[in-house]
């Protein structure tokens, strides 16, 4: 294998960019390797209406850096009672690609979220019509259920009965984190995907807790136990079209994480597209990079495949480990020196 790379540019299937301060920090650490990006409308107040998609859209695009090429791509927060014709003409106009299931309680500004599935049933018969993906954060809330079964009671409880009610509606099982997620995607026909994050690749449980609680590798769903890392790898580099590159990049400012009860989220941007190429080497799968990436993402949005190329070298470097907003610090995901840079 020679020291560079060269791919179709990727596009980022999730995530998080904030608003304001933080949106101006972090936004250049995504334009400046993705063309695209699913962006997570968990804002508080949620990103719910058509007004809300637009006005944040346009205040992304304010944001860019001159010369930025960089489409958002908006998605709809779905609540209890949203109005399936807000969906409707949504996605007629152009302004949601998709719509997200956060249930209540279950990650960061999801208060707001599906208190009961059946609950927007409307909702997911209209997505269903109209062939747009429902985006699902894959995690039950109930105290009883152990943090790490969150996501595989998930598909018992909610994925396995969306799937018998509406066959045609296209799911997105947003940042899986266990072998039973990877197994149930694998499972399916093409109308189910997921998308894997660097950090999930990377680390397992025991990062959470080396040397003390570190909060900067504390997400949700959280990190699991090794076995499921490892199967996160393989379905990544496997090839395997539902598989995609979704980052999760997700900030907050230190004094929130470093908190008497601190945010969950890991900001990756700027080393995200690093952390993959080096996971891919690692499992000698750097041919597979491509479709992870830039290819199995758009085919399942039913979107084109970007045009540009990017070239990533083989060249140990490392990137500063913190970024500064709004007089506080951002910490970044983690793993230096790394072995891949972009040319
Ligand atoms: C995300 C955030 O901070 O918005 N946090 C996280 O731990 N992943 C929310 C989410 O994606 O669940
Ligand atoms: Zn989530
Ligand atoms: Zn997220």
């Amino acid at each position: 294998m020679s020291n560079l790379l060269t791919i179709t540019k990727p596009d980022d299937w999730h995530l998080h960019l904030r608003d304001g301060e933080m949106l101006a920090a972090v936004l250049p650490y995504t334009s400046n390797v993705f063309s695209r990006a699913v962006v997570m409308p968990n804002l508080s107040p949620p990103v719910n209406t058509i007004a809300k998609a637009n006005d944040y859209r346009q205040r992304i695009v304010a944001s860019l850096p001159s010369g930025a090429v960089f489409t958002p791509l908006m998605t709809c927060y779905l609540t209890d009672n949203l109005d399936s014709k807000e969906l409707l003409e949504g996605h007629r106009e152009g302004v949601f690609t998709a719509a997200k299931l956060y249930p209540a309680g279950a990650t960061y500004n999801s208060d707001s979220g599906v208190s009961a599935v059946t609950k927007i049933y409307p909702v997911l018969e209209t997505l269903q019509t109209i062939g747009a993906p429902l985006l699902v954060h894959g995690e039950v809330v109930d105290p009883d259920i152990d943090i790490f079964d969150r996501e595989a009671v998930f598909i018992e409880r909610v994925m396995i009965p969306i799937r018998r009610d509406f066959p045609a509606l296209r799911i997105v099982f947003e940042h899986v984190t266990t072998r039973e997620a990877v197994q149930y995607v694998e499972s399916q026909n093409k109308g189910v995907a997921a998308t894997i994050t660097p950090h999930h690749l990377i680390i397992n449980r025991n990062a959470i807790f080396a040397g003390g609680i570190r909060p900067d590798r504390y997400c949700l769903p959280v990190a699991k136990r090794e076995t499921h890392r490892l199967a996160l790898r393989r379905a990544a580099t496997s090839g395997d079209r539902r598989f995609f590159l979704g980052t999760d990049s997700a900030p907050h400012l230190d004094r929130l994480k470093y908190a008497e009860c601190g945010c969950a989220g890991i900001f990756n941007a700027p080393t995200a597209l690093s952390c993959y190429a080096q996971v891919f080497d690692e499992e000698n799968a750097l041919d597979k990079l491509e479709a992870f990436a830039s290819l199995n993402g758009p085919e399942f949005y039913k979107l084109p495949i970007n045009t540009e190329t990017i070239t990533l070298a083989k060249s140990q470097h490392t990137v500063p480990n913190e970024i500064s907003v709004s007089g506080d610090r951002v910490r970044v995901f983690d793993p230096q020196p790394l072995d891949w840079a972009i040319v």
